[in-house]
């Protein structure tokens, strides 16, 4: 972890609500895994106390971009910010996803909202190419089509008002695909010498997504690592403000998203009701 003066390089609207911040971290970009976030310190925020954590959508020696919506104080005052100005950063945090070694397991990536963002960076680094399931409210919510399928990745897209793709909701696609695909009884197959590719699951989007796609995987007996999104003061683990439940052989224990994740198996999590 580093803390970093960065300068902001780019700075633009990207698509609908979301905007493209490119900043000159050559401290923090170069040690950035996939899945990891940085949190933010917004200039000119009258109470900026509180940092803002986004996830890396791209990373490089030179520096960083995220992809962030407005939706409150502290990404108002992001909007304002120019080219040229700058950010401090803490970096890169939390956990990330694992990369996949084995060529027999095909990821299948699933998300909504900014987890498009999210899940970039492990697209373009898993050695393995496979599906991705995206989801959201109109086809101007649906990010990085393109760039996933410049990657080599076969996208399939879902939203609610069927304005582009499928109509409905993500996980429904994603049912449909596992259905013609005879999920469960393949995972268990490939194990076995079956020879079809076993699948892993990597989430990240809205809290109802995450808890969707954890039944999913467990149902079929796949991995499937979820990117928690929590309200987080500090950052580091030290003020508990960003804990869930995980499960342990005696019951359930505090676990912290920006230290212990925020990426979590889904057999991990236990969700409040
Ligand atoms: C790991 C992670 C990755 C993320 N990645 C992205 C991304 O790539 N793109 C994106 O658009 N969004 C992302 N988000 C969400 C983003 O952090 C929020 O949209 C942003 O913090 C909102 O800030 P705000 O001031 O505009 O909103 P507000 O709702 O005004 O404030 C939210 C912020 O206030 C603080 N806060 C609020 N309530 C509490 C509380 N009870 N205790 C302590 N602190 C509190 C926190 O710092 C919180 O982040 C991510 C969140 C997490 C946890
Ligand atoms: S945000 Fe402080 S412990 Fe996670």
């Amino acid at each position: 972890m580093t803390q970093e003066n960065t300068t902001v390089t780019e700075h633009r609207i990207f698509q609908g609500d979301y905007r493209l911040l490119r900043l000159s971290a050559p401290a923090i970009g170069p040690l950035v895994q996939p899945g990891q976030f940085v949190h933010l310190r917004v200039p000119r925020l009258a109470d900026a106390v509180l940092r803002r954590p986004f996830s890396v959508f791209k990373a490089d020696a030179q520096g960083l971009s995220i992809l962030y919506k407005s939706i409150g104080k502290g990404t108002a005052a992001l909007c304002s910010v120019r080219e040229g100005e700058e950010i401090n950063l803490v970096g890169p945090l939390g956990n990330g996803f694992p990369l996949i070694k084995k060529s027999t397991t095909m990821p299948v990536l699933v998300a909504g909202g900014y987890g498009n963002a999210a899940l970039y960076l492990l697209a373009a680094r898993l050695p393995v190419k496979g599906i991705a399931f995206f989801g959201g409210r109109s086809a101007i919510d649906i990010l990085c089509v393109d760039e996933f399928k410049a990657l080599g990745w076969d996208v399939r897209v879902t939203t609610d008002d069927g304005s582009l793709g499928q109509n409905g909701l993500v996980t429904a696609a994603l049912d449909l695909w596992m259905e013609e695909r005879g999920a469960g009884s393949r995972e268990r197959g490939a194990g076995s010498g079956g020879g079809s590719a076993s699948l892993e699951l990597f989430a990240c989007g809205p809290n109802a997504m995450l808890k969707a796609v954890g039944e999913r995987a467990i149902r079929h007996g796949l991995t499937a690592w979820l990117s928690m999104d929590r309200n987080m003061a500090c950052g580091v683990g030290a003020c508990l403000t960003c804990v869930i439940k995980r499960k342990t052989a005696e019951g359930w224990e505090w676990a912290r998203c920006c230290k212990d994740g925020p990426v979590f198996e889904s057999r991990e999590i236990l969700w409040e009701q």
